[in-house]
């Protein structure tokens, strides 16, 4: 039986290949439930995440602008993801880059983004951090890393909290995709955030598209200072957002409709329901945002199309608890 491809053609680097995801249905998991939850296998970027877009964007924008000269070196803070696609998009572009990670994050992340050709500088967690367990106070420490290297290297910063080119891959790609790939026919997104960007650019987009569609945020349980609970589990286990900041830059509140909590037990029971029950091989977000998307079909939005992104690959979380059991 002839397959069906994401692209039919040659394409010039492997930055082109970076998008166009699948979207499925998670209909084995939400067998009994009313309503649906449709999932973007962001984890088959060319990174294994979303943040390849995010990488490209920057990039691309930095050049237009001029902000980013040929050769210029380009630095970022990460987790691990957005450096793992500045490290692809600087390789073929030919910019040297360096990427600044806490000692937290999990190891494939490092030796991933160096095989791809980046420096990679890892900073120390504070006294009593868990490695695993990246929390505000550890970020601060890479945040001044990341500031020093910067300025000693006269470098481009791809400052994925600040910068619109963030915001704007999700608003002019992800979000486009998923208008075309169902349609226009969704009732809810929910997104689990680390710089919001991912929220920011698909909620402008959905809420363009038809304002009742209801965008929701999903915060780790005891960490959810944007729905304003006080912090009291800074050092959860779900890498890649939860950071405990109070603001975030991109997010634009008016297209918040909600604020979800999901504790790191769901999100590692979701993970592993998706790889056992669905064939999906991603990470404790992505296991976040089906838990959190599980949640609205059985409270406020039940009945509803769901759409949610699956962040990055299980692959990331080898040398964690996640695939222990
Ligand atoms: C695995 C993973 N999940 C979720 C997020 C959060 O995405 P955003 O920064 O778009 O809010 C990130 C961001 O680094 C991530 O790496």
């Amino acid at each position: 039986m002839e397959t069906m491809n994401r692209t039919d053609k040659v394409l010039p680097s492997a930055v082109e290949a970076i998008g166009n995801t699948p979207l499925v249905e998670l209909a084995r998991l939400t067998k009994g439930i009313d309503g649906r939850i449709l999932a973007k296998m962001e984890y088959l970027n060319p990174g294994l995440s979303k943040k390849d877009r995010i990488a490209r964007q920057i990039i691309e924008e930095a050049e237009e602008q001029g902000a980013l000269k040929p050769g210029q070196p380009v630095v970022e803070l990460t987790s691990g993801n957005t450096g793992t696609g500045l490290a692809i998009v600087c390789a073929v572009k030919g910019y040297p880059f360096v990427a600044v990670m806490s000692r937290g994050n999990s190891m494939e992340r490092a030796r991933m983004m160096s095989a791809l050709g980046a420096e990679v500088v890892l900073v120390d967690q504070l006294p009593g951090s868990k490695p695993g367990q990246v929390s505000g106070g550890d970020l601060e420490l890479v945040e001044i890393e990341t500031r020093k290297i910067v300025s000693q290297r006269s470098a481009f910063r791809a400052d994925q909290f600040q910068l619109q080119g963030n915001r704007n891959a999700h608003y002019l790609n992800t979000a486009r995709e998923i208008l075309r790939q169902t349609g226009g026919s969704l009732h809810a997104f929910c997104d689990f955030a680390g710089t919001g960007g991912s929220f920011a650019g698909c909620a402008a987009a959905f809420k363009e598209h038809d304002p009742s569609i209801r965008c929701f945020i999903v915060e780790p349980e005891g960490a959810a200072v944007l729905a304003g609970e006080p912090v009291t589990n800074p050092n959860h286990r779900i890498q890649g957002g939860g950071y405990s900041m109070a603001t975030l830059p991109l997010l634009r509140p008016e297209h918040i409709d909600g604020y979800l909590q999901v504790s790191e037990a769901e999100a590692i029971r979701t993970a592993r329901r998706l790889a056992k029950q669905e064939g999906i091989f991603s990470g404790f977000s992505s296991g976040a945002n089906v838990a959190a998307a599980l949640q609205l079909l059985q409270g406020q939005c039940r009945g509803s199309t769901i759409v949610v992104l699956l962040c990055d690959s299980g692959l990331k979380y080898l040398s964690t608890d996640l695939w222990a059991s």
